[in-house]
C-alpha cells in the first residue's frame, strides 16, 4: 500500500512539474521522433522479413499515434497501462524479470533520501564501483606479505559491505559487477612486487592470481551470503573490434592481455565456473553489443560449448538516436537464439539537447526498451533482467546527457512513465 501511494505521488509530481524538465527555449525543437520514424519505416520492410512486426508495432505510422495520444486516449488500452499507474517498476515486471538499479556508495549511505524510490521500483542492485577489482583487492596487504601473497593477492569486502547489508535487509538480490576487466583494476595487481612500478608477471603467475581472486570473491559470497548474488559479470569489455588484435580482442591498456594473453577472457570463465555456486549465472558483459554481436558469439563459442557461460550482459548505454526496436532487439534475439540468456545491465538513454521534445523522445525510447524486452520474454526469449545504470541524472556518469529516469531532485521524468508503459507516452520510438 505504501509503495502504491509512492508511485501515485510520483505520477502526480510528473503532472505538476511537467516532468521537471523545461525546454531551454533557445532553439526550435528538432523533431527527432519524425526523423526516426522515417528511418525505421525505411528498414521496416527488412525487419518484417525477420518477423519483428509480429511482436513489435511498426512505428511507420508513428505520427498518427502521436496525434492520437495527444487527445488523451493514448496509443493502447491493453490494461497493463492502467496498472502501471499504481505499481513500481519491479512490481510491473515481476512476471518477466528483475528490475535492477546501479547504486553508488553515496546513494547507499543516503537511503533516508533515496530508499523509498529504490525500494518502490527495484528488486536487484549492482554496485556502481564497490565490487570492481580496485575496490576488492587489498594491494597494501598484498605488498606487505609478498611471500604469502605472490600468487594470491589479498581481498577485502569493506567497500561493498553497505550494499550487502542493504540488500540483505530488504531481500534484494545483487548482480555482481565485475571480476575481470582491463579498467578499474590496479596495475600493481599485475606486477612482481605488487607496486605500480614493478615488472609485469608472466602468464602462469597471472593465471594463478586470477584463479585465486575469482575463488576468493565468489567463495566469500557463497560462504557468507548464499543466494545473494544471482548473476556475475565474469568478464567486462574484452572485445574491441577495429582497435583490438586480429581477433578483435582488446589490447589497449589491457594488462590482462599483456600478461595472460588473448585467451584471458576464456580462462576467466573456466575459473568462474569452477568456483561459482549453482545459483550464480555467469555473464560476459560489454557495450556496443548491437554492433559486435557476431564477433562476441564467435569468440565466446568455446566457453559456451563447454558450459562455462550462461548469459550476455548488454550494457545498453544508449541515446535517443539509437534504434531500439529494429536494432537493439535484433541483437537480443541473436544472443538468445545462440542459447544465451540476456540482461540489459547498464541501461541509460542520453538526450542530445535539453528540451521537452528531447525528453519525450527519451521517454519513448525507455518505453520501447522496456516493452520490447518484456514482449521478447513473453515470447519465450531468455531475457532475464534490466538494470538501470544510476538513480538520477545528477548522479550519472553521463550527467550532461540527462539519461536516467529521475532528475537531479529525484522528480520522476517522463522517461520513468515510459519505463512504466504509461499511456501518456506514445508507443513509438
Ligand atoms: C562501463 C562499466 C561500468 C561503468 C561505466 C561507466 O560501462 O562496465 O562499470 O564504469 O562504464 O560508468
Amino acid at each position: 500500500m505504501k509503495k502504491q501511494m509512492l508511485v501515485l505521488l510520483l505520477a502526480a509530481v510528473i503532472c505538476i512539474s511537467g516532468c521537471g524538465q523545461q525546454s531551454d527555449g533557445a532553439e526550435p525543437v528538432v523533431n527527432r521522433e519524425g526523423t526516426e520514424a522515417q528511418m525505421d519505416s525505411e528498414t521496416g520492410q527488412r525487419e518484417e522479413e525477420d518477423g519483428f512486426p509480429k511482436i513489435l508495432e511498426d512505428d511507420s505510422d508513428g505520427k498518427s499515434k502521436e496525434l492520437n495520444s495527444s487527445d488523451g486516449e493514448g496509443p493502447e488500452s491493453d490494461g497493463e497501462s492502467d496498472a502501471a499507474q499504481t505499481v513500481g517498476l519491479a512490481e510491473l515486471y515481476q512476471e518477466n524479470f528483475p528490475i535492477g538499479i546501479a547504486l553508488s556508495g553515496y546513494v547507499i549511505q543516503n537511503m533516508d533520501q533515496y530508499g523509498e524510490v529504490v525500494l518502490g521500483n527495484f528488486n536487484s542492485i549492482t554496485c556502481e564501483n564497490e565490487m570492481k577489482p580496485d575496490a576488492l583487492l587489498d594491494m597494501e596487504v598484498s605488498r606487505e606479505n609478498l611471500e604469502n601473497t605472490y600468487l594470491h593477492a589479498a581481498v577485502h569486502f569493506d567497500n561493498c559491505m553497505p550494499a550487502i547489508v542493504f540488500a540483505e535487509e530488504h531481500g534484494i538480490k545483487i548482480r555482481f559487477h565485475t571480476l575481470v576487466w582491463h579498467s578499474q583494476t590496479p596495475k600493481s595487481f599485475f606486477t612482481e612486487d605488487y607496486t605500480e612500478e614493478g615488472n609485469l608477471v608472466n602468464r602462469e603467475t597471472m593465471l594463478a592470481r586470477m584463479e585465486n581472486y575469482i575463488a576468493d570473491v565468489l567463495g566469500y559470497f557463497q560462504e557468507n551470503y548464499p543466494g545473494l548474488i544471482y548473476a556475475v559479470d565474469v568478464v567486462n569489455e574484452a572485445f574491441d573490434p577495429g582497435n583490438g588484435d586480429e581477433d578483435g580482442i582488446r589490447t589497449n591498456e589491457n594488462l590482462w592481455y599483456e600478461t595472460v594473453g588473448p585467451d584471458y577472457y576464456y580462462q576467466a570463465f573456466v575459473f568462474a565456473r569452477k568456483y561459482a555456486s549453482e545459483g550464480m549465472k555467469l555473464f560476459y558483459n560489454d557495450y556496443g553489443c548491437m554492433d559486435k554481436a557476431d564477433l562476441m558469439l564467435e569468440r565466446l563459442a568455446q566457453a559456451k560449448e563447454e558450459g562455462l557461460i550462461d548469459g550476455i550482459g548488454m550494457q545498453s548505454h544508449l541515446s535517443t538516436d539509437d534504434r531500439i526496436q529494429f536494432k537493439f532487439m535484433l541483437a537480443v534475439k541473436q544472443f538468445c537464439d545462440a542459447g544465451y540468456e540476456v540482461q540489459a545491465t547498464e541501461l541509460d538513454i542520453g538526450v542530445k539537447e535539453v528540451s521537452d521534445s528531447a525528453f519525450m523522445s527519451q521517454a519513448r525510447k525507455y518505453r520501447a526498451f522496456f516493452k520490447n524486452m518484456k514482449v521478447l520474454q513473453e515470447e519465450g526469449y531468455s531475457v532475464t533482467g534490466i538494470t538501470v545504470w544510476g538513480l538520477n541524472d545528477d548522479l550519472s556518469w553521463r550527467r550532461d546527457e540527462h539519461c536516467l529516469l529521475f532528475d537531479g531532485n529525484m522528480n520522476p521524468k517522463k522517461a520513468y512513465l515510459g519505463a512504466l508503459l504509461d499511456p501518456a507516452i506514445p508507443d513509438v520510438e
